[in-house]
């Protein structure tokens, strides 16, 4: 039952992921919110745990950064292990004046400047999207919550250290809220599996204001983003 990146036997895995770019994240989120959990894989210390949330089986687990990492991860999830829905939570920096730090981002789409749909040889762009009912269920959660909360398109970048310091100005002017690095690769393994998937990000840092998550800030965008990301894995 196991790949070359996952350890976890057959039944070890539930149906429903929460993926972490950091897998130390998964850790914590195993650890703080999830019910008699256990560790069904290390392999490159991409630790992943399954337990109960609300009764609800739900694993938790690493993607690693960018989109190669995001796109093994998810491929031998959705076909390896038989996973039906796949709910990153990750941390974003926006594009946008109106959207602080803290704030939670929907990602409705993604947009790259990676070469990952290549592979399919098309002759034209593809529209990497989420899962519409996940995407309705976590603004419904949201709403609910009074987070401050924001649908739209991100970028899922290659580059964090971009030689073109103004590069996202061009991103911004079409819509794009904030920039990351996987869900390109995510939506794009949903989609060519069958599958569902949905991003949410919590606002790590600006690229207008130049501003920086305090670590307070950090934990608050992350709790509301766990909250609605096992609101929604309870509901699966
Ligand atoms: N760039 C890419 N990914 C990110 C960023 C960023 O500025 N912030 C959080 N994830």
């Amino acid at each position: 039952m196991s790949t070359a990146h996952n350890r976890a036997q057959e039944g070890e895995i539930a149906k429903v992921v929460l993926l972490c770019g950091d897998p130390l994240r998964a850790k914590f989120i195993a650890e703080n919110y999830l019910e008699n959990y256990k560790l069904v894989n290390s392999v490159r210390n991409m630790y992943y745990y399954t337990g109960f949330y609300k009764g609800k089986l739900v694993t938790v687990g690493g993607s690693g950064m960018g989109i190669p990492s995001m796109g093994i991860y998810s491929y031998e999830l959705y076909n390896h292990y038989d996973v039906d829905t796949i709910i990153r939570v990750g941390t974003a920096g926006t594009y946008k004046e109106n959207i602080k730090i803290g704030d939670i981002i929907l990602a409705a789409g993604a947009c790259s400047n990676s070469n990952y749909a290549s592979q399919f040889n098309l002759n034209g762009t593809y529209s990497a999207i989420a899962d519409f009912s996940l995407l309705e269920k976590g603004a419904k959660i949201a709403k609910e919550s009074n987070f401050v909360c924001h649908v739209g398109n991100v970028l899922s970048s290659d580059i964090f250290y971009d030689d073109d310091v103004n590069y996202w100005k061009k991103w911004a002017n079409l819509g794009v809220l904030a920039v990351e690095m996987e869900s390109y690769a995510l939506y794009i393994n949903a989609a060519r599996c069958g599958k569902k998937a949905l991003t949410i990000l919590s606002v790590s840092d600006s690229l207008v204001s130049k501003e920086e998550t305090s670590s307070e800030q950090r934990q608050t965008g992350f709790k509301d983003m766990m909250y609605i990301a096992l609101e929604i894995a309870s509901e699966q």
